[in-house]
C-alpha cells in the first residue's frame, strides 16, 4: 500500500519532467486522427533536407485550403474571414489582387519602418516599467506594441487607445486558441470587425483595398492579415528574441553596443524557434520524386520548419548567433519567412527592420532576465524580469526572483499541458464539425464565385 503511495507521490513531484512532453505528443496524435488527412511530413526518409525546398517550391505544391481537413482547423482558428485571408486563398486573380494590396501597405523606407517600431515600443515600455523592476510575459508586453504599429501602417495616424484594446483583444484571442491555452471568443473578434467596418466605410485606410473583394470581405481581409497575423507573428517573434537575450546576457550586451549584430541574433533565434511549426500545401498535380515514387494530385504535404532548421548545422540545439558569421542564410537550411518559390511571407523585408528598431529601444531602457524554459511554441508567453537600465538589482534579489520564475514555470507547464490537451481536443472536434473550409468549397470555386448547387430547371433555362 505504502509503495503505491510513494510511487504516486514521486509521479506527482516529478510531473514537470515527464508530463508536458507526453501530453504534447498525445495532442499531436489526436489532431492527426481527427483531421484524417494522411498528410506526408517533410523532411523524411524519402525526401531528406537536401530536397526539402525543391518539393516545397514545386509548382504543383500550390493548393492552400481546398481538400485538406487541416484547413478546417486553421480556418476555425483564424476566423472571421478565413476565406479571404491571404494565407488561405487559392492561386488566381483574387489572390494576386490581395497580395498586391498587402505588399503596398507593407512598403516604405527602411529607416521609417524601424523608427516607428522603436516609438511604439518606447510608449508601451513607459506604461509598463514604472519602477526599478517589472515582471512581464514578453508576448503580452509586445502585443500592444505591434497593435499600435500596424494600426499606424494601415491608417497612417497614431493609434487611439480604444482601437489598440480591440486589436490586442482580437490578436490575443487568436493566438491563445492557436496554442490551445484557451478557447476562441467570436464575440470579442466581432467587436474589432465592427470597428474596422466603420473605418473602411469612411474611407480611412491609407491605400485602396482589393477591388475584387466585397466591402465586408475587405474588412475581414484587413482584420485577418494586419490585426491578426501581423500582430501575432511580430509579438511571437519579439518574445523569442527578447527571451533569448534574457538568457544570453553576453549576446544582449554585444547587441546593445552594436546594432549590426542584430541580423545574426534574429537569424539564430528564427532558426531555433521558427514561428511556423508546419506549413501545409495540397498538391494540384502529380509531383514525381524519382522513377518509382510520385506524390499524386490531392496529397496533403506538411513542411516541418523545426526539423528542417535542425539539419545541416553543428550543435543545432545550441543558441549561437556567431554561427552566422560563416553560414550564408541563402544556402543554409533556413527559411524563417518561407520559400521564395511558393508564397513566402510578404513581410520578409519589413519584419527584420521593425524588430530591430523595437529590440534596440527595449535594450536602451531595460536589461532582461529570465530562467524559464524557452520552447518554440512558448505557451508560457515568456515570463521575464525587466530591470531599468543603469539601476541593477542586487545579485541576491535577482537570484531569488530567478528561482521563483523557474519553479513557477515548471509547475505551470504541468497544468497548462493538460489544459492544452483538453481544449485542443475540444477545438479540433468543433472545427471538424463546423467544416468551415470544406463547406465553403462545397458552394464556391477557388476564386470565391458561388457554385450552382442544383442544375438549372427547364423553366429557368427558357426564361
Ligand atoms: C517575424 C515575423 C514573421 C515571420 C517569421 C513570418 C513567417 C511566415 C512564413 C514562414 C510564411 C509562409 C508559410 C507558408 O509557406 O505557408 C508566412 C506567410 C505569410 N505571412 Fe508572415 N511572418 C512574419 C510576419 C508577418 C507580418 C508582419 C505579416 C503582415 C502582413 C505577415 C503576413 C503573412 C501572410 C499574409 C502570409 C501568407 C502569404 C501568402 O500565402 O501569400 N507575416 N509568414
Amino acid at each position: 500500500m505504502w509503495v503505491t503511495g510513494v510511487l504516486a507521490a514521486a509521479a506527482v513531484l516529478t510531473a514537470p519532467r515527464w508530463l508536458p512532453a507526453r501530453v504534447v505528443a498525445l495532442r499531436g496524435k489526436v489532431f492527426e486522427k481527427v483531421n484524417g488527412d494522411d498528410a506526408i511530413t517533410f523532411p523524411n526518409a524519402d525526401v531528406g533536407p537536401d530536397r526539402f525546398q525543391e518539393v516545397y517550391g514545386h509548382p504543383a505544391a500550390n493548393g492552400r485550403s481546398r481538400g485538406a481537413g487541416l484547413s478546417d482547423l486553421f480556418w476555425y482558428w483564424l476566423s472571421p474571414g478565413p476565406e479571404v485571408h491571404q494565407e488561405h486563398l487559392e492561386a488566381g486573380p483574387r489572390y494576386d489582387d490581395v497580395a498586391r494590396t498587402t505588399r503596398a501597405l507593407l512598403a516604405g523606407p527602411g529607416d521609417a519602418l524601424s523608427a516607428a517600431a522603436a516609438r511604439c515600443a518606447g510608449r508601451v515600455l513607459d506604461e509598463v516599467v514604472t519602477g526599478q523592476v517589472a515582471l512581464v510575459r514578453l508576448r503580452d508586453l509586445m502585443t500592444p506594441v505591434w497593435a499600435e504599429y500596424f494600426y499606424e501602417l494601415v491608417f497612417g495616424e497614431p493609434c487611439p487607445r480604444e482601437a489598440r484594446d480591440l486589436i490586442v483583444g482580437h490578436a490575443d484571442d487568436v493566438v491563445t486558441s492557436l496554442k490551445c491555452t484557451g478557447l476562441r471568443h467570436p464575440a470579442r473578434r466581432a467587436r474589432l470587425t465592427r470597428y474596422l467596418a466603420r473605418r473602411v466605410a469612411a474611407g480611412d485606410v491609407r491605400r485602396p483595398l482589393p477591388a475584387s473583394l466585397s466591402p465586408a470581405e475587405q474588412v475581414h481581409y484587413l482584420q485577418g492579415t494586419f490585426f491578426n497575423t501581423a500582430v501575432v507573428q511580430m509579438s511571437e517573434a519579439m518574445a523569442h528574441v527578447l527571451l533569448a537575450l534574457a538568457q544570453h546576457p553576453d549576446v544582449a550586451a554585444r547587441l546593445a553596443a552594436d546594432e549590426r549584430y542584430f541580423a545574426h541574433v534574429l537569424d539564430e533565434t528564427m532558426r531555433l524557434y521558427p514561428l511556423f511549426g508546419i506549413a501545409h500545401r495540397i498538391t494540384t498535380g502529380d509531383i514525381a520524386l524519382d522513377e518509382r515514387t510520385t506524390l499524386p494530385a490531392g496529397s496533403v504535404l506538411c513542411f516541418s520548419y523545426p526539423d528542417y532548421h535542425a539539419t545541416g548545422y553543428a550543435r543545432p540545439d545550441v543558441f549561437d548567433p556567431d554561427r552566422w558569421r560563416d553560414v550564408q542564410a541563402r544556402t543554409a537550411h533556413h527559411i524563417p519567412f518561407g520559400v521564395a518559390a511558393n508564397r513566402p511571407c510578404p513581410a520578409w523585408r519589413l519584419s527584420p527592420l521593425a524588430l530591430r528598431g523595437a529590440t534596440a529601444e527595449v535594450l536602451r531602457r531595460v536589461t532582461l532576465h529570465s530562467t524559464v524554459t524557452h520552447t518554440r511554441s512558448l505557451p508560457s508567453r515568456g515570463p521575464c524580469l525587466l530591470v531599468r537600465a543603469g539601476e541593477p538589482l542586487p545579485p541576491r534579489r535577482l537570484a531569488v526572483l530567478g528561482a521563483f520564475l523557474r519553479v513557477r514555470d515548471r509547475w505551470e507547464d504541468v497544468w497548462r499541458s493538460v489544459v492544452q490537451l483538453v481544449l485542443g481536443t475540444v477545438m479540433v472536434l468543433h472545427a471538424h464539425r463546423l467544416r468551415l473550409a470544406g463547406r465553403y468549397f462545397d458552394t464556391h470555386d477557388t476564386q470565391g464565385r458561388p457554385l450552382r448547387q442544383e442544375p438549372p430547371s427547364t423553366q429557368e433555362i427558357t426564361e
